[in-house]
Formats: structure tokens, sequence, C-alpha cells
């Protein structure tokens, strides 16, 4: 079976650009130098490691994320350094034959595959609101996991239950782990996740051999160890109280910090102001756009995007403020009741 070398080869990349890649793979995965040579060697000797990708309650910008991975591996080595032996919209496969392919490489690389699954999942209504070939994606999941040497859930449906999972949740979506209770899931939440992350945590089993180190909501701690907010390079503008107040005004041309405009950095737990976007390119603040933390739990019940996190979460927000504004009516209107009967002699 080929290397990873072999397919950089056959690509056309050289050896510079292979242990360019394997370079950025352990340094992206907090490794010490030390382990850069055996990461040379194992990715030079081992057997490609298979995936089984499901798709569930998703809208597969976690795949498009994936595909489009350039700065660990370009994609077209990792399409063919991968065995990917199932996944509904890259396959050629579908319907029966699609199913046959899934079960058999279950059977042939029991223990062995790794298992990512995409978009949330939905048990209410007996499932009904997400079925493959007659069965319901909790079946599904259940069976796939049962013999997966590693489960990743990706993305923050997968991970949280995402958007499907927003207020009113009319079918009822809950992430993997509640599915897998007992079993190790690793969640990769971002909507979508950077494909490099997702790339480097597969590389990363194949090297270590282990899952990544977690915290205690199974993110891997290397890239949701800190907040955006921690490794932002507009921090300094917002310690120094410099904030853009529209996205268009001579504050926002200067690059002030965009707290103001609704940045929810400072309490998002992501890789985007480090590994960036696009083969490090950008990042939405970089871009212009505050992030609206779209790798956390809730984020889309949180609140109006643009609203400041002071608003959004506690200095000030509309029910405090209504209550208050009750509280106040209501004291406002016993006094001057008060006041009344006092001056009526009452
Ligand atoms: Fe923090 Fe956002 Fe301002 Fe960056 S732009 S410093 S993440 S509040
Ligand atoms: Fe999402 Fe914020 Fe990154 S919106 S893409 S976590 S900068």
């Amino acid at each position: 079976m080929e290397s990873l070398y072999d397919v950089f080869r056959r690509r056309g990349y050289n050896r510079r650009d292979f242990l360019k890649s394997v370079l950025l793979l352990t340094a992206s995965l907090g490794l010490p130098p030390s382990a850069f040579a055996r990461a040379v060697k194992v990715l030079d000797l081992k057997p490609k490691p298979v995936v089984i990708w499901l798709e569930f309650q998703d809208c597969a910008g976690c795949s498009e994320s994936f595909i489009r991975s350039t700065s660990i591996l370009p994609s077209d080595v990792l399409l063919d350094y991968i065995s990917l032996e199932y996944h509904e919209t890259l396959m050629s496969p579908s319907g029966f034959y699609a199913e046959e392919a899934k079960k058999e490489a279950m059977e042939r690389y029991k223990g062995e595959y790794i298992l990512i699954v995409e978009g949330s999942i939905t048990p209410k209504d007996k499932g009904i609101y997400c079925t493959v070939s007659g069965k319901s994606n909790v079946e599904l999941l259940k069976e796939a996991a049962k013999d997966a040497k590693l489960v990743i859930a990706v993305g923050s449906c997968a991970s949280w239950g995402g958007i499907p999972h927003a207020e009113p949740n009319p079918t009822g979506a809950i992430p993997v782990s509640q599915v897998l209770e007992g079993k190790q899931v690793v969640n990769i939440p971002g909507c979508p996740p950077i494909g490099d992350v997702i790339v480097a945590l597969i590389m990363g089993l194949v090297i270590t051999g282990k899952a990544p180190e977690l915290d205690s909501f199974g993110r891997p701690k290397t890239f949701y160890g800190q907040t955006i907010h921690d490794r932002c390079y507009r921090r300094p503008f917002y310690n120094a109280g410099k904030f853009a107040s529209s996205f268009d005004d001579e504050s926002a041309k200067r690059g002030y910090c965009l707290y103001k405009l609704g940045c929810k950095g400072p309490i998002t737990r992501n890789a985007c102001a480090t590994v960036r976007w696009n083969g490090g390119l950008s990042f939405p603040i970089q871009s212009g756009h505050p992030c609206f933390g779209c790798s956390e739990p809730d984020f889309w019940d949180r609140g109006f995007i643009y609203s400041p996190l002071s608003v959004v979460e506690g200095e000030f927000s509309w029910k405090t403020a209504l209550a208050g504004l009750a509280v106040g009516t209501a004291i406002g209107t016993a006094s001057a009741l008060i006041n009344r009967k006092l001056q009526e002699g009452k």
C-alpha cells in the first residue's frame, strides 16, 4: 500500500513539500520537536487510515471545509491518502451499493476505522426526520460506532446539536455524544470547523495511535484550549478601549476591536485566530466581521449576533432591563401613591 510520501510524489510534490506538511502537522498538534522524525517514519510506512463518514441533520458544510484543507495536507493528497470508505456526498456509488460498501468496510476494518459524524441526531418520533435506507439515524449511528476505533463528531451540529437544535428544535436534535453515552466522542465544533483541524486530528491519530487530550466538553485541548480573544491580533485595541462602532467608520478602517459590533471572541474557544482559514489566509475578524461564536453550544439562541456580549450575556440584557423597568415602575407608582396619600393627610 502507498505511503503518504508516495502519494505526495505521485501528485508531483517533492520531499521538501512532504517534510513541510509533516512539520506543520506535528506543530499544529502541539507535539514536541522530537516527534517530527517519528512522524516522518510513521507516515512513510503506516497504511491509510480508514474513515467512515456519516451525515445526518447537516448542510454538508463540514465536508466542504474538510476537502478544502490546504495548509497541513494539500486537498488532492488528502483524499488520496485517507481511505474514505463511505461518504454519501463524495462517494460515487449510491443506494444499495453504497450501503453494502459501508457494511463491508465495517466488517473488514472492525475496531480499526475512524467514524466521523457530521450533523445532529434526531431521535424524536422514532427518528423519522432523518433516515437512510429505511433505518433511523439513531440506529445507523449506534451500528457504526460499535466497532469504531474512534468517533469524531465534526461540526457544531454533531457536537452540540447546532442550528437544528435551536429553538423551537422541531426535530428534537441532539449531539452525537448524547446517543453514544459511555463511548468516547471527540468533538470538533465549528460551523463549520477548520478543515486543517479535522485533518490534523485524523493524522494525529495515525501518528500517535491514540485520541488527543480533551477538555471537559470533549474538545481537543490543542485547538480549543484558548478563546479567539486570547489570541486575537486586535486585542491591543480591546485593552486600550478602542472599539469600532460601525462597519464603515474611521475606527473600523483603523482595525479597532469589534466587541461593540457583537464579537463573541471572548467566550469562544476555537483555533481561528491561530490556524486561520483557507490555508492560514484569514479568519472572520481579520476580514472585518465579528466572531459570532459558531463553535460554542447554542450560539444561535444567544441573541442577535451583532449585539455586544455585554448586552447578550449579563452586564446588560433586555430581560434584566425589562425586569428592572417593571420593578422601577412599580416602585415609582407605589411611592407616588404614598406621597399623594401623605399629602392628603392619610
Ligand atoms: Fe476580542 Fe473580538 Fe476584539 Fe478580537 S475583535 S480583541 S476577539 S473582542
Ligand atoms: Fe466561528 Fe468565530 Fe471562528 S464565528 S469561524 S469561531 S472566528
